[in-house]
């Protein structure tokens, strides 16, 4: 009797096992921490409602990458926290907006050790925290996109390395690209951020980044969490306007859409882990209920097996400590 043939169980027998036949990984190049960056001077103003996450002065900043690069991090998203908000997000494409400044001394401290890619978008430095024009209570789009265009030029000028728009502007891959190609930066990538959704999830990074919309909501532009083959219509879209890296977005309660997107195209793919991911995490854990190194490593771990090439995490610095600690 040779019952049962196949035991699984050989092959978790030892940590050694496990290892060798371990189908997923998560290297710490494949993390990306994201960065807030404010106008303020000796800032290091610790986010309420993401413990561990800070509203830094390009000088702290410049502290905070430096230990996160430590870790073994090589690459950053800069969010921009402006003094000045308008109607048209001038302060966005400005040569001495705050990405701008920090992106110059960024990279003029690390070179090419780090890689920097800047949030394309306007919701931080519109009055009305919108990611586009509004014109009677309307997001409109034509007029956004040549704005976000804008936007990536300054940016690439002032060293960014990657421009990715989480704006969900129609055809705004094609005007961006367009942009950059005419100012002479057809070397620089564009990660587009195509299945974004709508999503409570970000509620602790409209805190963080000072971006909640005064009015309304983005239903208009961000996608309807109901849709999934929408998802794959939006990257399609996206690829054909030129984008070298396609986003979903959030990651946790979409990893059915990084698996069907990574099932329909070869394009590298991105998860964004958003600030609500983040935040319940560092809730339950300083609760005591959850372990939070275990529950960060399962979780990337999750993205990764769904099919994502590279995850934007706030919990990259840390997670980079414990992967390099595990090694
Ligand atoms: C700005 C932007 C948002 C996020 C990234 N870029 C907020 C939004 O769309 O309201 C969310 C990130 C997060 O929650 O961590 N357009």
């Amino acid at each position: 009797m040779h019952y049962p043939l196949l035991r699984l169980r050989r092959m978790r027998k030892t940590a050694v096992i496990r290892d060798l036949v371990a189908e997923t990984q998560v290297p710490v190049e494949k993390l990306i921490y994201p960065v807030f960056i404010c106008d303020r001077t000796n800032a290091r103003d610790e986010v309420s409602s993401m413990p561990g996450i800070f509203q830094l002065s390009i000088d702290n900043a410049l502290i905070e990458i430096g230990q996160a690069m430590e870790a073994g991090v090589r690459a950053v998203m800069l969010f921009g926290i402006p003094d000045e908000k308008d109607q048209e997000g001038t302060s966005a494409w400005s040569e001495s907006g705050i990405v701008q400044r920090a992106t110059r001394r960024i990279k003029q401290q690390f070179g090419e050790d780090l890689l920097i890619i800047t949030d394309t978008c306007l919701c931080e430095y519109m009055t009305h925290g919108h990611c586009g024009i509004v014109m009677q209570g309307q997001v409109l789009n034509d007029p956004s996109v040549e704005i976000l265009a804008r936007v990536a030029v300054s940016q690439a000028e002032a060293g960014a390395d990657m421009v990715a728009p989480s704006d969900m502007m129609d055809g705004r891959v094609t005007w961006i690209r367009d942009g950059l190609d005419d100012a002479g930066f057809d070397d620089i990538p564009i990660m587009a951020y195509s299945a974004k959704y709508s999503s409570a999830f970000y509620g602790p990074f409209r805190e963080a980044a000072e971006s909640a919309p005064t009015f309304g909501d983005r239903k208009t532009y961000q996608m309807d969490p109901r849709m999934r083959r929408q998802a794959v219509e939006e990257v399609g879209q996206d690829l054909t306007e030129g984008a070298d890296i396609v986003m979903v977005k959030p990651a946790l309660a979409y990893l059915d859409i990084i698996r069907e997107v990574r099932e329909q195209v070869n394009t590298p793919i991105a998860a964004y882990s958003v600030s609500g991911e983040y935040s319940m995490v560092k809730a339950a854990a300083q609760q005591g209920w959850i372990d939070e190194q275990a529950v960060v490593l399962e979780s990337l771990t999750a993205i990764r097996r769904a099919g994502a090439d590279m995850i934007i995490t706030y919990h990259a610095k840390e997670a980079a400590g414990w992967l390099k600690a595990a090694l």
